[in-house]
């Protein structure tokens, strides 16, 4: 089946995911191609939170194929700074534009937005949650710079609790044969439970270490990322995490000569700069492969004919979600939805596990 949305990768099959790497691929090696592809074809662009890499390349996928695109990049300057709630601002640009591609900072608000769109809803960051079209870019950049996306030994240092890009990556990995973690972190930035439960579904084995000076030798990757300050619940926890984490020449002497460095950036003080010029930094590159890789995912949502239509809202749960970051605490009206998940209700917006007791 065709999703109509992408606000998971676990949405899409092992084939499908494939197509989108092979099409990010064939757009790459000739652009001009596709420059019509989206001949009269709308975008809105509605990004609750700041970016440059994720909305810039949206923007620029969808003019490289010929479509426009609306949408603002502030909600200051939008009416959600008059009160408009989420489902209303997304009924009406659902609209003017045959596809929406939401930046928010609740954890589920790609989901929710989805149940009041008339066309499809790409998820381009939920909080700390997911990114998945982030990681579509890691894809791209991985097949076009390592050849592979199984048999790697990837290493995940930084914030891992609220980086997003890092658990879409690893829910997203550890699908393909033979990939394993050395997830690289403090205690108290290490891997949410549910991105630890996704691993052991998928018999994807995992160790969580401190010393990336330890762990570096054994990488084919090293995705590297910072720690996410705006996600901290206060000012003095984020400083006790701040630049524990440097990748530095000195490390770097002890890694492969084939390693690859991935960053999903902004960079704030966890790569030196010297390492920019090294042949295994890829970090730039990843940016442009994520244009290619956001082209392909336009035209397969944009293509999706046999969609199925937008996930019918289910039981409306008593149980509200814990999560304080959840969309479901500021966006009142949503329904609750669960899914059994051993003995927890997990939220379907965050992924949270809910204690029902
Ligand atoms: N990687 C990424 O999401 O960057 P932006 O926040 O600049 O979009």
């Amino acid at each position: 089946m065709h999703p109509r949305h992408m606000i998971d990768l676990d949405q899409l099959t092992l084939p499908q995911l494939e197509e989108i790497t092979r099409m990010a691929h064939a757009i790459y090696k000739n652009p001009g191609h596709y420059r019509d592809a989206c001949h009269g074809k709308i975008m809105a662009t509605l990004f609750y939170e700041p970016s440059t890499r994720t909305q810039m390349s949206f923007q620029a996928a969808m003019m490289r194929l010929g479509g426009n695109v609306i949408g603002f990049d502030n909600p200051a300057f939008s009416s959600v700074v008059k009160g408009e709630n989420l489902k209303d601002t997304v009924r009406v640009v659902s609209n003017y534009a045959d596809l929406i591609v939401l930046r928010h900072p609740k954890e589920g608000a790609a989901k929710a937005a989805m149940l009041y769109s008339k066309g499809p809803v790409i998820n381009a960051g939920d909080g700390g949650h997911l990114h998945p079209t982030q990681t579509l870019t890691d894809l791209a950049t991985l097949s076009e710079t390592k050849g592979r996306l199984n048999r790697l030994t990837v290493g995940l240092c930084g914030d891992l609790r609220y980086g997003r890009t890092v658990h879409s990556l690893i829910k997203t990995l550890s699908r393909y044969g033979q990939n394993r973690f050395v997830l690289i972190s403090t205690p108290e930035l290490c891997v949410p439970e549910y991105i630890k439960d996704a691993m052991n579904r998928a018999g994807c084995p995992f160790e969580e270490v401190f010393d990336l000076g330890e762990a570096i030798s054994r990488l084919d990757v090293l995705y590297m990322t910072r720690i996410q300050r705006e996600r901290f619940p206060s000012n003095e926890e984020y400083e006790r995490q701040k630049g524990v984490y440097l990748l530095t020449q000195d490390k770097l002497r002890l890694a492969k000569n084939d390693m690859r460095i991935l960053h999903p950036l902004p960079r704030v003080d966890e790569i030196a700069p010297e390492i920019d010029d090294d042949p295994r930094a890829v970090y730039f590159e990843q940016t442009e492969y994520g244009m290619y890789a956001r082209m392909a995912l336009i035209l397969f949502v944009l293509d999706a004919k046999n969609a199925v239509a937008a996930a019918a809202v289910g039981d409306n749960s008593p149980l509200r979600c814990a999560n304080p970051n959840c969309v479901t605490g500021t966006e009142d009206y949503l329904p609750n939805l669960f899914e059994k998940g051993g003995r927890f209700d997990v939220c379907e917006y965050c992924e949270h596990q809910n204690d029902p007791a």
